[in-house]
C-alpha cells in the first residue's frame, strides 16, 4: 500500500479554467471541515455514485505504514450520493488540491439541488487505479481498521463519526457510512 500525489495532475486540469466561480460537490470531510472560503452552499446530490470507505489515508487519518480508510466515490448505476455543494472561486483549488492530494482527482459532473435543478460542477474522486486505493472489504474489517488508525489529522474514528453526524444533520441516508460508524462505535466501547 503506498501513498499517491495528485497535486500536479490536478493543477493541469483546466475544467472551468475561465470561470469566476465553480460549484464543488462535497461528500466527505469537506462537508464538516470547511477550512476554505465559499460564497454560498446548499445541500445537493449526485447520481450514479456510492460513497465507500475504500480509499487509504496515509497522510491524514493514518500513516504510510498503517493507513486509515476514508471515503471515495464508486460508480454504481442505481446509486445516489447526498452531500453539500459549495460555490467557490477557482483559487480555492490550490488549497484543496494540496489537502486532498492522496489520490483524489477533480472530476466534472452533474450536481443536483433538486429533481429540477442541476448544473455542472466538480468533485474530488480517488479512482480505483490510484496507488492508495484499498478497495472493498467486509464492514467489520473496514471498521476495525478505522477504529485503530490515526494520523496527523487525528483519529480515523473521529473522521467517520463526524461524517455520520454531518450526514444525519443533512438527512442523508447512507447505509454504508452508518453501518461502518455503528461498528466503529462498538470497537471504541470495547477499548480499555
Ligand atoms: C469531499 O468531502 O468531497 C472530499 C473530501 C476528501 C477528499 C475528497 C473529497
Amino acid at each position: 500500500m503506498c501513498s499517491a500525489n495528485t497535486i500536479a495532475e490536478n493543477q493541469k486540469n483546466n475544467h472551468f479554467a475561465n470561470a469566476d466561480r465553480v460549484w464543488l460537490f462535497a461528500y466527505g470531510s469537506l462537508i464538516y471541515k470547511v477550512d476554505f472560503p465559499y460564497l454560498e452552499r446548499k445541500p445537493a446530490y449526485i447520481q450514479h455514485y456510492s460513497r465507500r470507505f475504500w480509499q487509504g489515508s496515509h497522510d491524514h487519518r493514518g500513516t504510510p505504514d498503517a493507513p486509515g480508510r476514508v471515503v471515495t466515490l464508486i460508480q454504481e448505476q442505481e446509486a445516489r450520493c447526498g452531500g453539500m455543494a459549495y460555490c467557490i472561486t477557482p483559487e480555492v483549488f490550490t488549497h484543496l488540491d494540496h489537502r486532498e492530494k492522496n489520490g483524489y482527482l477533480r472530476v466534472k459532473l452533474a450536481v443536483h439541488f433538486s429533481p429540477h435543478e442541476q448544473l455542472e460542477g466538480l468533485v474530488y474522486i480517488a479512482p480505483e487505479h490510484n496507488s492508495a486505493f484499498l478497495g472493498a472489504a467486509p464492514i467489520a474489517q473496514i471498521a476495525k481498521q478505522i477504529a485503530f488508525s490515526s494520523g496527523p489529522s487525528g483519529r480515523n474514528s473521529d473522521y467517520v463519526l463526524q461524517l455520520a453526524s454531518a450526514l444525519g444533520e443533512l438527512e442523508v441516508q447512507d447505509e454504508h457510512v452508518f453501518a461502518v460508524a455503528d461498528q466503529v462505535r462498538a470497537y471504541l466501547d470495547c477499548e480499555p
